[in-house]
């Protein structure tokens, strides 16, 4: 496995490996991976000849108040389990590689992007579809996969390369989870013990949505009832609870079609997200 730092250097392995007429699949990550992050490389590891991990905390992707400079970070740990995972290269670029000081060139989505985590994220989508859309460019995949914990990021990016006629299959890989639910992510690592506890609302509060689902059809009762079930735990605070269309992101009103549950909440000072898939 080799690790890189310059868009140079993955250029020239990727162009050697379709001189071959290898498929490559390619992982985005943000680092201090985890097994969720793995389910990936697993799936890209079993579709592709060879496999491209970037491990980049994208710095447009962030607000200004947000955990840019906390995020956590550990290239030893991520390597070691790229190795395991059976990944043959790691882009791992500074900031300066990726954006010019000069930089100034977006990639912009209205509608799907403004509703759920874009409302208290008003500009992390066009940091994500930007750096996203740098990477294809730089990897040139095969196919892409992405989680779908982040059930928005994944329509994005389906919508992006979709509408911008980019010649990459982008496969989505079910969210894992801890054993007792929790949603693995990097950011688990801020809670407390004690939170680590009250994290739990969410994924009960996914699974109970997802339970009421099968007979309830209308989307707000439904939702009122997960509202209801996360203020039972005193240190969670709901940022959204929200129906939305799988593929639009639009808000439903009747659970008709392949509709997400999706939901963000503080808990303490960290902002976990959680969703689930009905009538998939
Ligand atoms: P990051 O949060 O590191 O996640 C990288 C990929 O891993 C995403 O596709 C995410 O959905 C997936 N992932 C994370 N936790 C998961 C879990 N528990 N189960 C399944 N998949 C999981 O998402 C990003 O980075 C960035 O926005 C990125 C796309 C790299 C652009 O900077």
């Amino acid at each position: 496995m080799k690790i890189v730092g310059t868009v140079k250097e993955v250029r020239e392995q990727v162009k050697e490996w379709k001189k071959q007429g290898l498929s490559v699949g390619f992982v985005p990550t943000m680092g201090y991976l985890h097994e969720g992050h793995k389910s990936l490389m697993d799936a890209a590891r079993k579709g592709n000849d060879k496999v491209v991990v970037s491990i980049f905390v994208n710095p447009m992707q962030f607000g200004p108040t947000e955990d840019l400079a906390t995020y956590p970070r550990d290239l030893d740990h991520d390597a070691a389990l790229c190795e395991s995972a059976g990944v043959d290269l790691i882009f791992h670029p500074e900031a300066e590689e990726m954006y010019e000081k000069d930089f100034c060139s977006f990639v912009d989505m209205t509608g799907l992007t403004e509703g759920l985590c874009g409302k208290t994220r008003p500009i992390h989508f066009r940091g994500v579809c930007t750096v996203v859309n740098k990477l294809f460019n730089i990897v040139t995949p095969d196919h892409a996969y992405f989680g779908q914990k982040d059930g928005q990021q994944l329509a994005v990016i389906k919508r992006m390369v979709r509408d911008l006629n980019m010649d990459i299959e982008i496969v989505g890989c079910p969210i894992v989870r801890e054993e007792d639910g929790l949603a693995k992510s990097s950011r688990n690592t801020y809670l407390s013990s004690e939170e680590r506890k009250a994290a739990l609302i969410l994924s009960k509060t996914v699974a109970l949505g997802k339970e009421l689902a099968k007979t309830e059809k209308d989307a707000n009762k439904v939702v009122e009832a997960m509202k209801k079930n996360i203020e039972t735990e005193p240190l969670a605070k709901i940022d959204y609870v929200e129906a939305v269309d799988a593929l639009s992101m639009a808000p439903v009103e009747k659970l008709e079609g392949t509709c997400m549950l999706a939901m963000a909440v503080y808990i303490g000072k960290t902002r976990l997200i959680d969703n689930t898939l009905i009538n998939e």
